[in-house]
């Protein structure tokens, strides 16, 4: 009995922990009583720190590439060990590509052959992983790929899908993240000539800014102390960075500006909105624009989640104060608004954008591969099974359409939020719980977030062949094997 009502009580203190959405309406403030608590898992949510704003945000610099042609480029990109000054007079270690923390940006064209020469100058094993590129298995950097420390390998794929902000990460098995959260996350642009004739916002560092979104901790000597900060079901840590930078702002003219967010955290979900509660535009999902512009207050990113936003600040009241909230009001990034434009002319965003539509055929088509997200912590599975590297879960048709459905199985604790990611491909949701995705979801994506209970059907095409992973990417999770293999041939 007193078992009973312990279970009553800890599933109503973790759904609201755990599983209730970070949603505005609906997330109550983060409460630090719950912190070190029994909840039948030891997940720990600390609050997160506002930006003061005093440094002003860095970018991460385009990569130069080796060689360039009409139809091919040439990159070359080094994982390595360094020490990166986040704090003023603290030299912390870090991983980063071509850098000592975080990496550049690759440029890619549509239509363009890309070799990357990846080189690992770590000191354990790592991969390179293209997170949202449609590309072969063998080429993917999946747990497979192994390089080991000194060694290199080109890789080479042909571009063959739409403008969209993708990115890259290690996936060595059991390791992801550790070395994402030590510094390992690059930015992968793909551009194509469509997408250029539109009248959006495009200087990078102008109008057009990526926005890497990832919690850390540090410990006191400002070190990124991974095992100390472990958590099984990911690690949520008290300080933001954006790309990399502690206490970030923003500076930009009064016109439309173009941001690039990525969630690029270990577990942490945002809900990012403006703190004058104005609306802005979405116009891009993981895989690239959607096709019209969508009108919001609100956003929620879950890990791996990109979504890119215009805001007007031209139209915007009340600019001394803005700045980029996440849930209640934690203040992510303060905009410093100057008068003075500093990007291209009026930027109009055209009506029409892209043409991505479910299809009558996909909608009538059957579900052929059921995915059942349960668990939590070291407990995790997908199928009730955790990864074997050695066994095949699923195997696909190359450039046929099947439709996956995934659940997400509550348990006695309520469950929560698991953001669900297909190596490989860029799917459309087909439904949420037999509804319409919501519009901004109507675009394609690689990653899409389940809460406890929800069920989502994806219509899901590979074009190229290989062995492709599927995974819970709170990457916690992942290492803990919630992770299956799909074999498209
Ligand atoms: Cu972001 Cu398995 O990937
Ligand atoms: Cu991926
Ligand atoms: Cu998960």
């Amino acid at each position: 009995m007193k078992k009973m009502l312990f279970l009553i009580l800890a599933s109503a203190l973790v759904l609201s922990a755990c599983s209730a959405k970070t949603d505005g309406d609906v997330a109550e403030p983060e409460d630090h009583s719950m912190d070190g608590m029994a909840m039948g898992h030891d997940h720990h949510e600390p609050d997160l720190n506002h930006s003061t704003g005093e440094n002003e945000l860095k970018l991460p610099p385009i990569l130069k590439s080796d060689k360039e042609t009409e139809d091919e480029i040439h990159y070359t990109v080094d994982a390595q060990k360094g020490q990166t000054e986040i704090f003023d007079g603290y030299q912390t270690d870090t991983l980063g590509y071509n850098s000592s923390f975080l990496g550049p940006v690759l440029k890619v064209k549509k239509g363009q052959t890309v070799h990357i020469n990846t080189k690992n100058s770590l000191d354990e094993d790592t991969t390179f992983h293209w997170h949202g590129l449609v590309i072969a298995g063998a080429a993917d950097g999946g747990p497979h790929s192994v390089i080991k420390p000194g060694e290199s390998k080109e890789i080479t794929f042909k571009v063959d899908q739409g403008a969209a902000t993708l990115w890259f990460h290690p996936h060595p098995l059991g390791n992801t993240a550790e070395q994402v959260f030590n510094g390992l996350a690059g930015l992968f642009y793909i551009e194509d000539d469509e997408a250029d004739q539109l009248d959006l916002p495009n200087e990078y560092g102008k109008n057009d800014f990526p926005l890497i979104i990832q919690d850390k901790t540090f410990d006191e000597e400002k070190q990124l102390n991974f095992t100390e900060v472990k958590d099984e079901d990911g690690m949520m840590g008290d300080t933001l960075l954006v790309n990399g930078t502690v206490n970030p702002s923003l500076t930009i003219g009064k016109e439309k500006v173009r941001l690039r967010l990525l969630n690029g955290s270990n577990m942490r979900n945002y809900v990012f909105k403006l703190s004058n509660d104005q609306a802005f535009t979405q116009i891009a999902s993981d895989g690239g624009l959607l096709n019209e512009p969508i009108e919001l207050k609100e956003l929620q990113l879950t890990p791996s989640e990109r979504a890119e936003i215009v805001v007007d600040f031209s139209k915007l009241q009340d600019t001394d104060q803005l700045a980029l909230l996440t849930g209640e009001d934690t203040v992510v990034l303060p905009f410093n608004v100057k008068e003075e434009r500093t990007g291209g002319d009026n930027v109009n965003i055209p009506k029409q954008m892209n043409s991505i539509a479910v299809t009558d055929e996909e909608k009538s088509m059957k579900v052929t591969k059921e995915i059942v997200l349960d668990g939590m912590a070291e407990d995790v599975t997908i199928n009730g099974k955790k990864l074997d590297i050695d066994r095949i879960d699923f195997t696909q048709k190359k450039g046929e359409v099947e439709v996956w459905e995934i659940y997400n199985k509550p348990d006695e604790m309520g469950g929560m939020i698991h953001p669900f990611h297909i190596h490989g491909t860029q799917f459309k949701v087909i439904s949420i719980n037999d509804e319409l995705p919501p519009e901004n979801l109507r675009g394609y994506k690689d990653t899409v977030s389940l809460d406890s209970g929800d069920r989502v059907k994806l219509a899901v095409r590979f074009d190229e062949p290989g062995i492709f992973m599927y995974h819970c990417h709170i990457l916690e999770h992942e290492d803990n094997g919630m992770m299956g293999q799909v074999k498209v041939e």
